[in-house]
């Protein structure tokens, strides 16, 4: 597959495509990123990796990084399923809704409030969560410049009121083991994670890759894990698009209202992309577009 050429054609494609849509202004800092920026990488399951476009640029992962907690979780052994349930909430990311009549449970650990409980884990079991955060993340990527965009998580806590009101209403609830302040302290700032949309491909390799790194071949998931994150990713990672990403792209992913969205096919190849305008439903319109190119051009997705 010349995935090169392949990446050449949607660029070309897209170049015209101008999406509606807006950059996030809920959280002041985001607001200032250029909304033209695009970008794409693909790293292929033999290492070889493919790009256009402003795909070496750092921006904020947002909610991407729900999938790297997660993963640090299970890598650490962690029981997470009586806390966070597995289903699509088919709500807004923030939403507040199900969670009183669900006492407490957030359907899946890629919407605020499932992912605050997997903070809430994660500060039980480590010492240095933050540390211990960005050094697997390191590790995964393979790259030691990765690092906490310390103004972002600033911003983001001085206007974080839906995910203030989440975190205490699930403490009331029962949900939360650990003091509300730090748990939001750490979801801010593994929100404001910074990468490029190589870097973000190279970390997914582990899902697509069976849980080892692709360039040391070091397992860090069991596969057992791996499928169950790929599945969450598949049926959750969109919010209430999930079924719309699936129907359009046909493959695992992610995304973040920094623009970003990851998506994989297993023993193939993980990508990013990034384009900064956000549909209504949070995600960027024009990287589910490329994405959607993608899966169509190479004929490959994993239905
Ligand atoms: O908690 C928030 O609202 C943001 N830090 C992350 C939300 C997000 O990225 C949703 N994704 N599309």
């Amino acid at each position: 597959m010349d995935y090169q050429a392949i990446l050449n054609v949607i660029e070309k494609e897209l170049e015209n495509f101008h999406p509606g849509g807006k950059v996030p202004d809920y959280i002041p800092e985001l607001s200032s990123v250029s909304p033209d920026k695009f970008g794409m990488h693909l790293y292929g399951i033999s290492g070889g990796h493919y790009c256009f476009g402003d795909s070496e640029e750092k921006f904020s992962i947002q909610s991407i990084s729900k999938v790297f907690t997660l993963a640090l979780a299970k890598k650490i052994g962690k029981k997470i399923w009586r806390r966070v349930d597995v289903e699509p909430s088919g709500d807004p990311f923030n939403s507040l809704t199900q969670l009183e009549k669900e006492k407490g449970i957030p359907r899946n650990p890629f919407i605020n409030a499932g992912s605050l409980v997997v903070a809430d884990i994660l500060i039980t079991h480590l010492e240095n969560p933050k540390k211990d955060l960005l050094d697997f993340v390191r590790l995964i990527t393979n790259d030691q410049s990765i690092e906490y965009d310390f103004a972002v998580a600033a911003s983001e806590k001085k206007h974080g009121y839906r995910n203030i009101a989440l975190v205490n209403y699930m403490k009331a609830l029962g949900n939360i083991d650990n003091d509300v302040d730090e748990i939001l302290d750490f979801y801010f700032h593994q929100c404001s994670i910074s990468m490029s949309t190589k870097q973000l491909a190279k970390a997914f390799m582990i899902f697509a890759n069976e849980g080892r790194i692709l360039e040391t071949n070091e397992r860090v998931l069991k596969p057992n894990s791996v499928k169950r994150i790929n599945a969450i990713m598949q049926t959750c990672g969109f919010y209430d698009e999930a079924g719309e990403f699936s129907f359009r792209v046909g493959l695992p992913g992610k995304s973040g209202v920094g623009g970003g969205i990851v998506a994989l096919h297993p023993q193939q190849y993980s990508v990013a992309v990034w384009s900064p305008l956000l549909n209504e439903k949070g995600n960027s319109e024009k990287g589910m577009r490329a994405l959607e190119e993608l899966t169509t051009l190479t004929g490959l997705s994993i239905f």
